[in-house]
């Protein structure tokens, strides 16, 4: 395939960015989207220009690292994939791709496409964890039974990968549905419930302190998620943050 990239770049967070043109060639349907631009890499530094700077990690779905705007959409056109895993394949020979940073107040730029989203990490450390005593006084997990429906659905909000998709999917950058994911992990769970009232509560004001937007109930988060988080979790932590804010 031959294709037009327009790429973002830009040197840092105070320079001016510009969408860049670069024509590329014989990029073939099996290659991923960031083997794609390991390619396009590989023929600038040949040329002695500088490579874009993209973040990635783990290239398989998990870390969440791999966040890019492609043609508008966070993590590209496929459904349920992150962009490590978005095929060349879902584009075809001639077509133009525009790829973009993740853009948010609280995602500060760093260079080129890559963002900084320590504001995620430092909502989870308001309150996305349990403070059990693990050295060894412990309960043996398999001896608290849990119903099946909140295991699942603890799960399902645990397989959040925090990669702000839902924040660049939202016309107010609103992070309520990763921080509705992390808090009802652990909330779902009788392990998470002892802390559950100030867990809440710190997160949301995190949430609130690093800038991101309200939650207008647009459903953009949930259509882009690439995990299928679904908005579900915004309703159960607004119920969740009311109850603790009567108690609070
Ligand atoms: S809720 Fe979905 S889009 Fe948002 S950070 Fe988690 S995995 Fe990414
Ligand atoms: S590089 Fe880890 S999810 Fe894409």
């Amino acid at each position: 395939m031959k294709l037009t990239l327009k790429i973002w770049r830009q040197e840092n967070a105070e320079a001016k960015g510009s969408l860049i043109t670069y024509p590329i060639d014989g990029i073939e349907g099996d290659m991923s989207f960031l083997e794609m631009l390991d390619v396009l890499n590989e023929q600038l530094i040949n040329k002695g220009d500088d490579p874009v700077v993209f973040d990635h990690d783990c290239r398989e779905g998990i870390c969440g690292s791999c966040s890019l705007q492609i043609n508008g959409e966070a993590h590209g056109p496929d459904h349920l994939v992150t962009t490590c895993q978005l095929h060349m394949r879902k584009f075809k020979d001639g077509d133009t791709i525009v790829i973009e940073p993740f853009r948010a107040r609280a995602f500060p730029l760093i260079r080129d496409l890559m963002v900084d989203r320590s504001s995620f990490e430092r909502i989870q450390q308001a309150g996305g964890y349990i403070s059990v005593n693990t050295s060894g006084h412990t309960i043996d997990a398999n001896a608290i039974l849990i119903n099946k429906e909140d295991a699942d659905a603890s799960f399902n909000a645990a397989i959040c990968i925090g990669c702000g998709a839902c924040v660049a999917a939202c016309k107010n950058a609103s992070a309520m549905l990763f921080t509705a994911a992390k808090v009802s992990q652990f909330a779902l769970l009788p392990q998470g419930r002892v802390e559950a009232t100030n867990r809440v509560l710190n997160m949301v004001e995190q949430m609130d302190k690093e800038g991101f937007g309200n939650c207008t109930n647009t459903g953009a988060c949930e259509v882009q998620c690439p995990k299928g988080i679904s908005l579900e979790y915004i309703a159960r932590m607004n119920r969740e943050y009311l109850t603790a804010s009567l108690k609070g």
